[in-house]
């Protein structure tokens, strides 16, 4: 039922020089269910699939940090109490059953986000996983859950006004790193490739502060669809962009 669009035949994906940190904005599991006449909710769960095949193509080229995009603040605040169930529970069991993958191919994971607000259940599951692939140094996997850019930089200076009320830190030596330092994952790299699925050309609130110099992916297929072709298609394109982060390009601009 997968995509026709999804070339999923043994594939060895090639990562471009220079791509430390992918991060997905996996959108477009509603318009796909629609598109074929379901419920927005098999487009999730078809989304689900789309995950663990995404996750060990990168694993096994070798990327180092991929971060997905699950679940937003305001998704988990907006969408109808029934979606939100359905996607805690798809959750729940994708954790369980993706146990194996995760360790078979060395992947440490992890959530970002305020995964606290989650059933018990739920948690438990996530913080069991996190536990058990602690020591894995391949590469990191982060899930955002309950994620928004805005609410981990008011977080991050929530805590900077608490040290700096107890004395642990002077107004004066607050700057980039003091923010950086007090993300939900301090130690996440930026993000070099941003990639949407589905089309729409905005962030909603994803990674604003990691995003500052990433460069941006948007495919029109659904993340449903989404597969190895379209992941070819965004590491070559990655690979031919000229990354100047405010300087000048070398040799071309010397
Ligand atoms: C992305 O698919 C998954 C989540 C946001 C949970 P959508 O549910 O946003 O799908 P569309 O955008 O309605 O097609
Ligand atoms: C972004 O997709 C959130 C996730 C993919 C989890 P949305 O579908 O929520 O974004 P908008 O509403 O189209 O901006
Ligand atoms: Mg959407």
């Amino acid at each position: 039922m997968t995509g026709e669009n999804a070339d999923n035949s043994n594939h060895v994906l090639e990562i471009p020089e220079g791509l430390r940190h992918l991060a997905i904005i996996m959108d477009g599991n509603g318009r796909w269910a629609n598109s074929r006449g379901l419920r927005r909710t098999r487009g999730h769960k078809e989304g689900a699939g789309t995950v663990r095949r995404i996750t060990t193509l990168c694993a096994e080229a070798g990327l180092e940090e991929l971060t997905l995009y699950a679940l937003s603040v305001e998704n988990y605040v907006k969408r109808p109490r029934h979606e939100v169930e359905f996607l805690l529970a798809l959750l729940k069991r994708f954790v369980i059953r993706e146990r194996a993958t995760i360790m078979d191919n060395n992947i440490q994971f992890r959530t970002l986000g305020r995964t606290e607000e989650f059933p018990r259940s739920v948690r438990h599951e996530l913080e069991k996983l996190r536990d058990l692939s602690s020591t894995n140094d391949g590469m990191t996997l982060r899930l955002a859950l309950n994620y928004g850019g805005r609410s981990e930089i008011a977080d991050a200076a929530k805590c900077i006004a608490l040290d700096v009320k107890e004395g642990r830190l002077a107004v004066e030596d607050v700057d980039e790193q003091t923010i950086q330092d007090r993300l939900y994952d301090p130690l996440m790299p930026d993000v070099d490739l941003l990639v949407r699925t589905a089309g729409e050309l905005r962030v909603s609130n994803f990674l604003l502060w990691q995003i500052s110099y990433g460069e941006i992916f948007v495919c029109d297929t659904y993340w449903p669809d989404f597969g190895n072709k379209d992941m070819t298609q965004a590491m070559l394109n990655y690979g031919s962009r000229n990354r100047k982060f405010g300087g000048l390009v070398r040799p071309v601009d010397a």
